[in-house]
């Protein structure tokens, strides 16, 4: 695991872009694992950045999103494919029939799973997958007692996770209690990872994901096992593993 502590978010956020950059410069049709949330928004304004600039593009790629939650139609601003539109897809030139995101709404989750499964091995596996992490140490919505050998699949949320996503809705209430996340067997299989993490509530997330066992309580925690994973941080959340 290579790790990078930087000074702060918005180097944290170059420098994952600067990663996807030089990936989609030497393998334009490079098969991205995309995330939602606070911590890659920083990521996709450098990478409109530098698209806008004319270095790179994305015409060739095509890109995998890490969950999505049930029972959002893709308009809910609080969806995550209302959030991908808006942070990175309108603003760049993936293709529309190069985008894959877990449908929602699906009238058989369990069906949507297997086929979006099926889909990210059509596509050759994802080539750099970007995660966050959870405060209880969650990546995608692989939430702590994980099932280690599991792929696409219908996810209960913890309530650690329905608290901190619940700033993004009215109410508590309305924070969906399921979604649809890639498995952390889908997520082991990618062939490069790059973790964000920024804030000081992330540190104990981070250190237990590097340094502590190996086990479903921490579902990050089997990253450790991956041939290429880059964990980039800024100083709070990196905190706890400085001078380790
Ligand atoms: P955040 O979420 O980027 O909004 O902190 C990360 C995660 O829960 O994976």
């Amino acid at each position: 695991m290579q790790i990078n502590i930087v000074n702060s978010y918005d180097e944290l956020s170059a420098k994952a872009a600067s990663i996807i950059i030089s990936q989609l410069i030497l393998k334009p049709d490079s098969v991205l694992g995309l995330a939602t949330g606070s911590t890659p928004e920083g990521l996709y304004q450098h990478l409109i950045k530098k698209y806008n600039e004319g270095i790179f593009n994305f015409s060739q790629a095509k890109s995998f999103n890490l969950d999505e939650y049930v029972g959002l139609e893709p308009t809910n601003p609080n969806s995550y494919r209302y959030y991908m539109e808006k942070h990175l897809f309108s603003k760049i030139d993936l293709q529309a029939e190069s985008i894959h995101m877990p449908n929602g709404m699906a009238a058989s989750p369990e069906a949507e799973c297997a086929a979006y499964e099926q889909k990210i091995k059509d596509a050759g596996g994802v080539d750099v997958q970007i995660l966050g992490i959870g405060r209880n140490g969650h990546i995608g919505f692989n939430e702590p007692s994980v099932d280690f050998q599991a792929t696409t699949h219908v996810v209960s949320l913890d309530e650690k996770t329905i608290e901190d996503n619940a700033r993004f809705f009215d109410h508590i209430d309305d924070v969906p209690k399921q979604a649809i996340s890639m498995g952390i067997k889908t997520i082991m299989s990618s062939k490069k990872i790059i973790l964000l993490a920024s804030g000081g509530s992330k540190a104990e997330a981070l250190y237990e994901m590097i340094y502590g066992k190996i086990s479903p309580s921490v579902p990050a925690s089997i990253l450790q096992l991956h041939k290429d994973v880059t964990v980039i941080c800024d100083e709070a959340a990196g905190a706890l593993i400085q001078g380790k």
